[in-house]
């Protein structure tokens, strides 16, 4: 098969803008909600009043590698709170946006948060949710599940031993009710930016971090109890 006949290929050509199609609309979808909130679960507060001290800015560029060999060594909560104020912390508000340590294509910011906390001293192991409008950390199922999702991961073993393991799915609707499937181009940058907050943020923590692309969606999206149009997109481990 040749490049062309790829459906990478077409859908890169498909959602190609140009002067002719710039008034053309698929099929509409509706948007949702512009984030989750899960209720009656116990909730974590975080907080990040004040930042500490790092290294040099391009040092931590510089140093930023890919690191898989975990100790299962416990982070603090204030190490999870600058972490997941990387990824997503909110940093202004434009009515009726939320705006955040990231950008995101038309501030629609499809991506959610799940985090799972295997070794913390502050917090219990289990999968969270982040909540990004009050900043805490929902609980949704208690219990250490690194060994589960590293076999959700392919097996990729490091992620039974890191500290903690973010997960972040997209809500498609937020960003192609807008821009059709052009949005799933954006939905896949967005995520790229969150992640890469969070490793450079780990860098800066003197944390190892390792961004995942391999894992089997389904199984995943179902371990997670996500609904229809909400699919995980990447993973980063974060460990010690
Ligand atoms: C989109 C993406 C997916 C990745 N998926 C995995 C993965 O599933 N497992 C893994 O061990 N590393 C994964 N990596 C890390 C790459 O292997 C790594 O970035 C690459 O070897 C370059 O090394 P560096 O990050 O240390 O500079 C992924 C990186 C990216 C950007």
């Amino acid at each position: 098969m040749g490049l062309k006949e790829t459906q990478a290929y077409q859908f890169l050509k498909f959602t190609n803008l140009s002067l002719k199609n710039l008034g053309f609309r698929e099929a509409l979808v509706s948007p949702s909600p512009p984030f989750k909130e899960y209720q009656n679960t116990t909730k974590i507060k975080l907080s990040v009043e004040k930042f500490p001290p790092t290294p040099n800015f391009f040092e931590i560029l510089s140093k930023r590698r890919s690191k898989r060999g975990y100790k299962k060594n416990p982070l603090s909560l204030r190490e999870i709170a600058l972490l997941c104020f990387s990824a997503q912390g909110v940093t202004g508000i434009a009515e009726p946006y939320l705006l955040r340590t990231a950008p995101s294509a038309g501030a629609l910011y499809p991506i959610e948060t799940y985090l799972a906390i295997n070794y913390s001293y502050e917090i219990e192991p289990g999968i969270y949710h982040l909540e990004v409008k009050d900043f805490s950390l929902a609980l949704l199922k208690k219990g250490y599940m690194g060994k589960i999702l590293s076999e959700l991961a392919l097996g990729q073993a490091f992620l039974a031993s890191a500290s903690i393991i973010f997960i972040w799915s997209a809500v498609l609707s937020r960003t192609i009710s807008k821009y059709g499937s052009r949005g799933l181009r954006y939905i896949f940058m967005d995520v790229a930016h969150i992640c890469q907050n969070v490793l450079l943020a780990s860098e800066a923590l003197g944390l190892k971090a390792c961004p995942v692309g391999a894992f089997f969606d389904e199984e995943l999206n179902k371990f997670l109890e996500l609904e229809e149009g909400e699919s995980v997109i990447y993973i980063a481990t974060v460990g010690k």
